[in-house]
This record gives C-alpha cells, sequence and structure tokens, in this order.
C-alpha cells in the first residue's frame, strides 16, 4: 500500500539488476519517484519499464560509483531536477575476493571506493536537500560479511563493517533534523554476485543459514521499504540483518 506522502523522490544506486532492482521496484511500489543509478543505461531502462508497467515512476541516471566527482554530480542533479531528495539507498556494492596474503591493493582500493567512499560522498552530498525538506531516510547496504567476517573478503567485509560506524554516526548526527539512517545487512541472496560462487561455498553457505535457502532480492527489499516508509521515523541507527537466521546468537 503506498505510503500517503506521495512522490518523495528516492534515489537508488546499483539498481539496474539484482537487490537494487528489488529495492527500486519496492519503493516505487510505494508511491515514490525512483531514480534508478548504475553504468548501464539500457539495463535501467529495463528496470524503469518494469516498474511503470507495475503503475510506479522511475527514471534513469548513469554514474560510476567508483568516481568521487560523478558521485556528487549525480546527487546534486536528482536535488535539482526534482527539486528534492527525500530517500537514498546506497546499494551499489562489487567484490574483489582474495586472501589477504595475496589481496593487490587495487583489490582493495576498487572496494572501499564502490562499497563505503560513494556512500560518504552521496549521503554528504544528499542532506542538504534532506535537511531542506525537513525529511530524510538513509538506508545502507552492508552484508553479513561486515557483521562476521568471512575468509577471502577482508576488503569487503572492512567495506561493509564500516558502513555500520558510518550510518550510525550519520543517525546520530541527523536524528534531530527528521533525517534517520539505517543499514540493512543481507545474508546469501541469489543474485549475479552470488551465482559466480562455486558450488562448493554455495553448499557451505546454506549450510550455515538455519532456514537452509539462499535469499530472494525482494526479501531485502522489504526491509528497505520498511526503513523508507513514513512510519519508520522513531527508527535510526538500527542495523537488521536479513539473513535466513545466519548471523543470530
Ligand atoms: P549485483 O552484482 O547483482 O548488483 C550490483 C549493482 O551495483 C549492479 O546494479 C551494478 O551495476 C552496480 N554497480 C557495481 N559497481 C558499480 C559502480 N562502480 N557504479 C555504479 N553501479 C555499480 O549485486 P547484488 O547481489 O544485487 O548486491 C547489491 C548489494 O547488496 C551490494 O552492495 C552487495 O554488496 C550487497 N550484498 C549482496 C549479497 C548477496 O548475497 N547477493 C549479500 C550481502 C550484501
Amino acid at each position: 500500500m503506498a505510503d500517503k506522502t506521495e512522490k518523495r523522490v528516492a534515489v537508488v544506486t546499483g539498481a539496474s539488476r539484482g537487490i537494487g532492482a528489488a529495492i527500486a521496484e519496492a519503493l516505487a511500489a510505494q508511491g515514490r519517484h525512483v531514480v534508478l543509478v548504475a553504468r548501464n543505461a539500457d539495463k535501467l531502462n529495463e528496470v524503469k519499464a518494469a516498474i511503470e508497467a507495475a503503475g510506479g515512476e522511475a527514471s534513469v541516471m548513469t554514474c560510476d560509483m567508483s568516481d568521487g566527482e560523478a558521485v556528487v554530480k549525480l546527487i546534486e542533479d536528482v536535488a535539482d531536477q526534482h527539486g528534492r531528495l527525500d530517500i537514498l539507498v546506497n546499494n551499489a556494492g562489487i567484490t574483489r575476493d582474495n586472501l589477504l596474503l595475496r589481496m593487490s591493493e587495487a583489490e582493495f582500493d576498487d572496494v572501499i571506493a564502490v562499497n563505503l567512499r560513494s556512500v560518504f560522498l552521496a549521503c554528504k552530498t544528499a542532506l542538504r536537500p534532506m535537511m531542506r525538506g525537513k525529511w530524510g531516510r538513509v538506508i545502507n547496504i552492508s552484508s553479513v560479511s561486515g557483521l562476521v567476517g568471512n575468509a577471502g573478503q577482508s576488503n569487503y567485509a572492512a567495506s561493509k563493517s564500516a558502513l555500520l560506524g558510518f550510518t550510525k554516526s550519520l543517525g546520530k548526527e541527523m536524528a534531530a533534523k527528521n533525517i534517520t539512517a539505517n543499514v540493512v545487512a543481507p545474508g546469501f541472496i541469489e543474485t549475479d554476485m552470488t551465482d559466480v560462487l562455486p558450488d562448493v561455498v554455495k553448499d557451505g553457505a546454506k549450510a550455515a543459514t538455519p532456514v537452509k535457502r539462499f535469499g530472494k532480492p525482494e526479501e531485502i527489499a522489504g526491509a528497505v521499504a520498511y526503513f523508507a516508509s513514513e512510519n519508520a521515523s522513531y527508527t535510526t541507527g538500527q542495523v537488521i540483518a536479513v539473513d535466513g537466521g545466519m548471523t543470530m546468537c
């Protein structure tokens, strides 16, 4: 059901497929105008068409999230074009897995640039339009790797773990401004990112998950849609793991 306040503007990065596309569809179903961001306009236009076919509203903007200047310009352009920016979902993310002994500086730096630095820049730039609107929702997509670590992912886990401290600090800074900041930490979800994993890794992940299956992108989108909703106004600085029980104590 759509929220009462229609046509708030939401930016979803990494919206061309997988979890980001599902988040974009969920926010559009909430009545938001969703700005779909990734590098490939063709794929984004497919997601836009799906949203419009379902009766939602979306637009497309390309951006390489590893390019800091482009990230700042993206957020400024959204605020200029729409006159507002209410919801920011930092979902774009990459892996460059390797054991630490073998990990190159490029593998470390590339992951930090997309998964963490872009979030810093997008959030920083989005705060002014959110403050102008006296309302804001920031949702950052972390990972269970950021909660408990994962062999072969020290770079990725570092970037995803950093999002927790970053988001909680942002939440504290902005609480009085009616801007919330929360984290969703997915477990193993069926997307192109996990499709490439060897079967032995997939089987191990399923065995370590109490519900004994991978999650679906829609199951992450549901948690994001809650944090983005009007009713989530008293929820900030929180981390919800949507992981089939993998990290429950
Ligand atoms: P995916 O690889 O299927 O999609 C990633 C999205 O980010 C794509 O739209 C891609 O185009 C975009 N992207 C990547 N690099 C970019 C760049 N430099 N500039 C702009 N866009 C870029 O990944 P998936 O699985 O949908 O993951 C989405 C988020 O969820 C990521 O942050 C990922 O780390 C996180 N996550 C995923 C899990 C999974 O099991 N699939 C588990 C935990 C977290």
